[in-house]
């Protein structure tokens, strides 16, 4: 077969081991194994939601609405927006797909932070763009480095906040004047999945950003704190005219069926949000303190995950995720994130954060 060329530099994304696959492996029972690698939210979907997608299974002899209409109603309404600024994908990462098929050709570049989500590079690299990657500083993004990497020739800068995989965030304040420095035909997108865990006062600026600039596009998903991510959407806040360009290379029916309805429930049930980013809250206190007590450094995050310094540990820090799966804990290894000697934990329920945290202690 004739592959194209440059598809050879793309290292595939390695996701989280599934709970199955680590159980059989180890011989365990799938029960007691938890899986802190992903990110993912460790309850199920809201009750209000499961009902709904019950509901819906007698239509899915019907194609989904094309526009998600109903979906991009309530997102205009939430954010004081028009559904023209409005695009939503099988999940955030179709919109990476998209922006990099609307932005990006060969002898443009894409800039952003090393580590960062992994996907950047690959939607960089699968069309033929350069990725400019800067170095974190103190496991933040350098908005002044990145700033200064951006040439004639970039067309994206994928700035994430809350960063992943380091939970760090930033000021809208300075993401504000970083965004002034970026040249009006480059797009600046601004990937907030993991904004609605965030506890500081200026977590919505993002969006008064893009009112401002029409280069800015605000991501966000349903994956993360409304424990959706096994259905996959995600959206954009746009200008009209990116999301005209979108639609050009988006497939019709890509948001499907029950994702729609479940964002939809999801979306009008704010208590329930006020719940979870409490319990997110209440789970990082509890591994701040654990983790302070087994004398094991980390990263304050402002996320649903953290870095965990592993390098004091009587196993070497690189055996680490081995050595907890054994136990049934899956965690994310942190040297391929560019974070050697750290692991990378998401915030489980309060039991399983204890199980983490005993199994940690087994290691010292
Ligand atoms: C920074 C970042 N952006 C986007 C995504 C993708 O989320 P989705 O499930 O909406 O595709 C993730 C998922 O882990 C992420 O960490």
């Amino acid at each position: 077969m004739k592959f194209i060329p440059r598809l050879k530099s793309i290292t595939p994304y390695v996701a989280g081991a599934p709970i199955a696959a680590v159980a059989r492996r180890y011989g365990l029972d799938p029960k007691k194994v938890i899986k802190l690698a992903s990110n993912e939210s460790p309850l199920p979907p809201f009750p209000e939601v499961l009902e709904v997608i019950t509901q819906k299974f007698n239509d899915l002899n019907r194609y989904p609405d094309s526009e998600c209409r109903d979906l991009k109603a309530a997102l205009a309404a939430r954010y004081g927006v028009s559904t023209g600024e409005l695009i939503v994908g099988n999940g955030s990462c179709e919109l990476l797909i998209w922006l990099s098929l609307i932005m990006l050709e060969p002898g443009t570049e894409a800039v952003f932070s090393d580590p960062t989500f992994l996907v950047y590079e690959e939607v960089t690299r699968a069309r033929g763009a350069a990725p400019v990657k800067v170095p974190l500083k103190d496991f933040a993004n350098d908005l002044a480095a990145l700033a200064a990497a951006v040439t004639g020739k970039t067309r994206i800068v994928f700035l994430t906040n809350p960063h992943n995989p380091t939970g760090s965030y930033l000021h809208y304040r300075d993401i504000a004047a970083f965004a002034a420095r970026i040249p009006a035909d480059c797009l600046l997108v601004l990937d907030e999945a993991y904004n609605e865990y965030v506890e500081e006062e200026d977590s919505q600026d993002g969006l008064k950003l893009r009112r401002e600039r029409a280069n800015v596009i605000v991501l966000r998903t349903f994956s993360k704190i409304y424990g959706l991510c096994g259905l996959r959407a995600g959206y954009g806040v746009c200008s009209p005219e990116v999301k005209e360009v979108v639609d050009k290379v988006r497939q019709p029916f890509n948001v499907n069926m029950l994702a729609q309805a479940a964002a939809l429930t999801a979306l009008g049930l704010d208590e329930r949000l006020r719940e979870r980013r409490a319990l997110n809250r209440a789970g990082r206190r509890q591994l701040y303190d654990g983790l302070t007590g087994l004398g094991a450094g980390y990263v304050k995050t402002q996320s649903n995950f953290m870095l965990v310094d592993v390098s004091g540990l009587s196993v070497a820090a690189d055996d680490v995720p081995e050595e907890l799966m054994r136990r049934g804990v899956i965690v994310r290894p942190g040297r391929p994130l560019a974070c050697p000697g750290y692991i990378r934990v998401s915030v489980g329920t309060e039991a399983e954060n204890m199980m983490l945290l005993e199994k940690l202690a087994e290691l010292k």
